[in-house]
């Protein structure tokens, strides 16, 4: 099954301050004195933090203060003056990052809400019942200091509605970009493969297509249904009952057309490919970036690093489908295919590591719980990044994919107050990034457990 469609588918109470203090905040405003007013009205924020890491440069510093009005970072300097009047979110000895992002999720599915078994979750789940979880998903993906995610594959256009509902402020959660239904071949990883007859079919709008006609015009409704970016299906998958994992499920004259017809709509494309020819096929067709990359060759990294080419691999995946998935019941012939993908795929990324390619986060979390995003940064550490550049990867780098740099991925005026705070110091031991202390997105905190606000 296809992670997108997986069958693994799945007021707070206003606080009434004692009197007491209420009349005594009222004090302590009114003593401020009138000086103080005018900025305080106008929104000013002033973030203080012993350390930062500046993701541009790529280098550790500190202290800082960042100034915030409304949602955007308008100063930062090391330390000194916070503009009189501007509320102050003393974080002390903590290290300050710019929110993370991940490029690479699926916050309409997630194993922790399936009931345990992969054929009754396809059988008796909805993409409603997705619909009304993804709020939830998308809530702990912010919590865990997710500030950005490209959701790459969602049922029912459902990622379009969340990107939107959050936008509105309606509900929290990460900024979004959405691809809508993946684009795939009849049979291929998009197709819904459950390993049940094919006479089976699933009701909902579909993005398999076939032919270059067929594929330019589902790109052409992808985009009026609200999509961001293009996902389509370059190769076979894992979880989903293609007997291959890697072969090409595209023609290259598809793929050529999928990107092309993406292209002048002014969206970016992501291929999803484990195999090496249908990722040098991805390449030679344009995408922007290549998904799970498991099976990368020479000519792929050279061709990346030729064309600029993101490659994004999600090497964390393999730990928990091989825990866990056996026993949320799914196929064995699935398994024994993340078996084949696992290894190869970690020693692949030290080789694109080692290369120097363009790489940016990406997890795949919806294969696994959603808020454990950051469960991989050890793993890229372990299988060959610094630190610094699994930091970058997930903030500058991102960004970059994203066509973002305007809006996020660094500490930085002129771009939204993003950012998240650690106790810990993440480039020394990076997993710190796994319970991240603070975030605050848009200017706004989300959550923190750090003292001094
Ligand atoms: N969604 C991907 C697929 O089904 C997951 C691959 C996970 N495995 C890995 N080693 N990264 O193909």
């Amino acid at each position: 099954m296809p992670d997108h469609v997986a069958p693994v588918r799945r007021l707070a109470a206003r606080v009434v301050r004692p009197l007491c203090t209420a009349l005594l905040l009222g004090l302590a405003v009114t003593a401020a004195g009138a000086q103080e007013a005018p900025a305080a009205a106008a929104g000013l924020t002033a973030v203080k933090a012993a350390h930062w890491i500046d993701t541009e440069s790529g280098r550790a510093r500190g202290p800082v203060v960042v100034v915030i009005k409304d949602e955007r970072i308008t100063e930062v300097h090391d330390g000194g003056d916070v503009p009189a009047g501007a509320t102050v979110i003393d974080l002390g000895d903590a290290t300050l990052l710019p929110g993370l992002i991940d490029v690479h999720v699926h916050l309409t599915s997630d194993p922790t809400t399936s009931t345990g078994n992969y054929y009754r979750d396809a059988l008796t789940q909805s993409a409603m019942d997705e619909a009304v979880l993804a709020p939830m998903l998308a809530k702990r993906t912010l919590d865990a200091g997710f500030t950005t995610v490209r959701n790459v594959g969602a049922p029912a256009y459902i990622d379009v509605a969340l990107r939107d509902a959050i936008d509105r402020g309606q509900i929290p959660g990460p900024r979004m970009l959405v691809a809508t239904v993946p684009i795939g071949s009849t049979g291929g990883h998009a197709d819904d493969s459950t390993g049940f007859s094919p006479d089976v079919s699933f009701a909902g709008p579909t993005g398999v297509a076939d032919g270059v006609d067929a594929v330019r015009a589902r790109v052409r409704e992808n985009v009026k249904r609200g999509a961001d970016v293009i996902k389509f299906m370059a190769s076979a998958g894992v979880l989903s009952n293609e007997a291959s994992v890697g072969a090409p499920q595209y023609t290259q004259a598809e793929m050529d057309a999928i990107v092309d017809e993406a292209h002048r709509w002014g969206k970016k494309v992501a291929a999803h490919a484990h195999g090496a020819e249908a990722i040098a096929m991805a390449i030679r067709a344009g995408v922007d970036s290549v998904e799970h990359c498991s099976f990368i060759d020479a000519e792929g990294l050279k061709l990346a690093k030729a064309r600029g080419t993101y490659l994004d691999f999600d090497v964390y995946n393999d730990d928990y489908i091989l825990a866990e998935y056996a026993k949320l019941g799914t196929p064995p012939a699935q398994i024994a295919k993340e078996k084949l993908v696992g290894r190869v795929q970690r020693e692949n990324f030290r080789k694109a590591v080692q290369a120097n390619e363009k790489m940016a986060f990406a997890t795949d979390a919806g294969v696994y719980p959603h808020g454990w995003n950051g469960k991989q940064f050890a793993k890229m550490v372990q299988w060959g990044m610094t630190p610094m550049q699994a930091i970058q990867s997930a903030t500058w780098n991102a960004a970059d994919l994203l066509g973002w740099r305007d809006r996020v991925g660094a500490i930085k005026p002129g771009l939204y107050a993003d950012m998240v705070a650690v106790k810990g110091d993440p480039l020394k031991d990076v997993s710190v990034l796994e319970h991240v202390d603070f975030v605050m997105k848009g200017g706004r905190v989300d959550r923190s457990d750090l003292a001094g606000r």
